[in-house]
């Protein structure tokens, strides 16, 4: 693994304050195989790691799982330092390799579709088509004698790797987990069907290791994992619990969001999470949303729609195509609140979303007098946990 601790945005876009790490795997047998490449950053550490493990040997295949540049962008290094490579890929990810560089493809690919094999020697590679996990032409590779499955972008997290390179050497739950399920939301989130038929395919096969192109090796505790996956894909949330997510300027809605909060504490419900949308990235809310069961938006009108940064929270949300939750709307304007009507509107292509009739308009400030209101939203979002 290559651990990249400077970059700010993955994608250019998702916050990695633990950096990330790129996986490349090498397998040697009579014949050598390379899973992946690396991203271009890290292309001269790359070569200068796979020809240390090599030592002097050739490289016979390239496994290409997947095209995008953070694992692709060293291919055509790596063909330079070893022209003798046939690289071993999915017709659609030999076309998107003509798309990213000039060197002449066909004359390297063999190309594999679900269900083919190749031996290396002692150890045989079966070939298992994963389609939009995370592009169309993703596929994952099952090695059928030690039954290891690289798994390409599934399984993976955001986070560099200290030193440990198992999930089970680590304290997964406390400090993986969170950037494991948000680089899962946000990277993968959209394609739930998509990992489910992966996950049906992988239920079929004996598998003692998964290794990921980000992250940690697993070797134990598989079925947990793959519970995790499961539970995200199929949009089913974790936990019963509440996360609020409120657009304030003055303070007059986060106080409201915060009223709700403490009302369900006090109501017994656990874990529930607060973010200010203008604090925190999109990409957390979103993955602690694929976790709570019911989602609370408080929203000031503004520019007559919903505050800026609460519109791009919820058009992520709906992009990710999140399913089967219970959610509550509430609004603030001091002349003209629209933002329930509009919040609303941007949720109506969603599935199973069980939008609560209470919600709660304030006009500036939330008066003492809307007790009761404030009351039955609260109600009414802790039934929904039973
Ligand atoms: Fe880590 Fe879809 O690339």
């Amino acid at each position: 693994d290559l651990n990249d601790r400077r970059i700010a945005l993955f994608e250019n876009v998702y916050p990695v304050p633990r950096g990330v790490s790129y996986n490349s795997y090498l397998l040697l047998d009579e014949k050598t195989a390379l899973f992946d490449t690396i991203d271009q950053a890290f292309t001269h550490q790359l070569l200068e790691n796979v020809s240390s493990v090599l030592d002097g040997r050739s490289l016979d295949y390239l496994i290409v799982n997947h095209m995008e540049p953070d694992h692709c962008a060293s291919i055509a290094d790596i063909l330079f330092r070893y022209p003798g490579v046939k690289i071993v890929c999915t017709a659609k990810a030999a076309n998107m390799m003509k798309q990213f560089f000039e060197f002449d493809v066909d004359q390297y690919v063999v190309p594999v579709k679900e269900g083919d094999t190749l031996s290396l020697g002692v150890h045989t590679l079966t070939f298992v088509m994963a389609p939009m996990v995370h592009w169309p032409e993703v596929m994952v590779t099952y090695e059928t004698t030690e039954k290891i499955l690289f798994s390409a972008d599934a399984f993976g997290s955001f986070g560099a790797i200290d030193g440990n390179i198992f999930a089970d050497e680590t304290d997964y739950k406390n400090q993986w987990l969170p950037e494991a399920r948000r680089y899962y939301c946000n990277i993968v989130g959209k394609y739930g069907p998509q990992v489910q038929a992966l996950l049906k395919k992988a239920s079929g096969l004996e598998i003692s290791m998964i290794c990921p192109l980000h992250s940690l090796v697993w070797r134990k505790d598989l079925d947990w994992l793959l519970e995790k996956y499961s539970r995200w894909s199929s949009y089913e949330p974790e936990e019963k619990t509440v996360l609020i997510a409120y657009a304030s300027v003055y303070g007059h809605t986060e106080q409201a969001a915060d009223a709700i909060a403490a009302r369900l504490a006090e109501r017994g419900v656990p874990n529930i999470a607060v973010y200010d949308v203008s604090k925190t990235h999109p990409s957390y809310i979103l993955a602690d949303a694929f976790r709570c069961s019911a989602l609370v938006f408080a929203s000031i009108t503004y520019n007559n729609g919903i505050f800026c940064n609460m519109e791009t929270l919820l058009h992520q949300i709906a992009a990710h195509n999140l399913q089967n939750r219970t959610v509550a709307f509430l609004e603030n304007g001091s002349w003209a609140p629209v933002s329930v009507k509009h919040m609303t509107d941007t949720f109506a292509s969603l599935k199973n979303m069980k939008v609560l009739e209470e919600s709660l308009t304030i006009r500036s400030s939330l008066k003492n007098c809307q007790g009761d209101c404030l009351e039955a939203l609260v109600d009414s979002i802790f039934q929904s946990l039973a």
